[in-house]
């Protein structure tokens, strides 16, 4: 008999736990052309002691969440890390037929179904804890998928789905830091029922022997949705020099350390971005010096445009046979918004040309280059 699915249809939202709202908000609309949608008030904000902006490009929704007051459980999460998600909320047909599932397969609730007015719709809603931390999962049905609105939430202006000057078709996959992988991969598979779609692991030993560091990733989905859940774990030896190790420092523990936007073309995206003073990650000149070389050896297909363009922009390619994949990466909050507090949370635009994968030279380039970047 086939195994009973949660029927996860998507990602709903990422909820951003932040001190104030404004930067991120200037960010997400200015970079990438999100817009605000709705925020919460009056009643809703005193309960909850929160205030929630919704931001939305696309389909892809963010939600800002900002301390008003002490009764608020973002005020809990922002005392043990910095800025950073919160929560992912998986969209679902269902949320009481996802609860019972949930419970058989020894899911730990934070509560129960709530059953909330939301415009002229019921927004359900299961949450439960993960092993990622203070990261939350929660499970919502809501009839109408185009809605701008959540519980306790009122229009902030109109919403234009026609804007969408960066070209974001939707979240490509999350990807979480932990000191170890092995309960995420458990939980992954027992509880939400997710299958393993890609692995890796490198060290820079083997072309910095005594100072090389490493790490492992695998990547879990859900076959039905496509949502991708990648995780790292440091890998031996130097243990804790991995750059791995220093995100759990810096976000205080473990949590989602990037999520990435899928872009119909990345030379737009990273050109809009740049006009708006988005910050990307400096990748070392010797990466495209090489890259020609990779492209044959490889055998990188699809891929016709001049490298120089990619190094301009510092665009990553990677593939294989299959096709291509392009990816740029921003420099990490901290560093945009030049405060330690705005945490090591990044977001990374990927153009897929055909290849499915993660790009595994492109993985240890990133590696590289944040390590380099942490010791700048
Ligand atoms: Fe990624």
């Amino acid at each position: 008999m086939a195994r009973a699915t949660l029927g996860i249809q998507g990602i709903h939202s990422l909820e951003l736990a932040v001190r104030q709202a404004e930067p991120w908000l200037n960010f997400l609309t200015r970079g990438f052309g999100f817009q605000l949608v709705a925020s919460s008030m009056g009643a809703a904000v005193e309960a909850s002691g929160t205030r929630r902006r919704l931001l939305r490009c696309g389909d892809i929704r963010i939600v800002l969440a900002e301390v008003i007051h002490g009764g608020s459980n973002i005020k809990s999460f922002l005392e043990r890390h910095p800025e950073g998600i919160s929560a992912v909320r998986f969209r679902v047909a269902d949320a009481k037929a996802a609860e019972s599932i949930l419970l058989e397969r020894n899911a730990t609730p934070m509560g129960a179904v709530c059953n909330e007015p939301c415009g002229d719709d019921t927004w359900r809603e299961i949450t439960i804890a993960t092993p990622l931390g203070d990261v939350d999962f929660s499970f919502v049905e809501q009839a109408d998928i185009q809605s701008i609105l959540m519980p306790g939430m009122e229009p902030a202006g109109s919403f234009d789905p026609a804007h969408n000057p960066a070209g974001l078709l939707g979240l490509d996959h999350l990807t979480a830091n932990v000191r170890t992988m092995m309960p995420v991969l458990a939980f992954c598979e027992h509880v939400l029922g997710f299958t393993r779609f890609w692995d890796v692991s490198f060290h820079t030993e083997d072309i910095r022997p005594g100072v090389g560091t490493g790490l492992k990733s695998v990547v879990m989905w859900d076959e039905a949705s496509g949502v991708k859940l990648a995780t790292n774990e440091p890998l031996r030896p130097r243990y804790d020099a991995s750059q791995v190790n220093a995100c759990l420092d810096a976000n205080r523990g473990p949590g989602v350390h990037h999520f990435a936007f899928n872009v119909t073309d990345i030379l737009t995206a990273v050109d809009a971005a740049l006009a708006a003073d988005v910050s990307l990650l400096p990748m070392p000149p010797a990466y495209y010096a090489d890259l020609p070389k990779r492209i044959d050896a490889q055998g990188i297909k699809g891929f016709s445009q001049p490298v120089e363009a990619l190094a301009g922009r510092n665009i990553l390619l990677d593939g294989d046979s299959t096709g291509h994949l392009l990816q740029a990466f921003c420099r990490d909050q901290s560093r945009q918004n030049e405060h330690e507090d705005a945490g090591p949370l990044l977001i990374e635009l990927t153009q897929r040309c055909g290849a499915k994968g993660f790009g595994e030279g492109n993985f240890r380039a990133l590696f590289e280059a944040m390590t380099k970047e942490a010791g700048a």
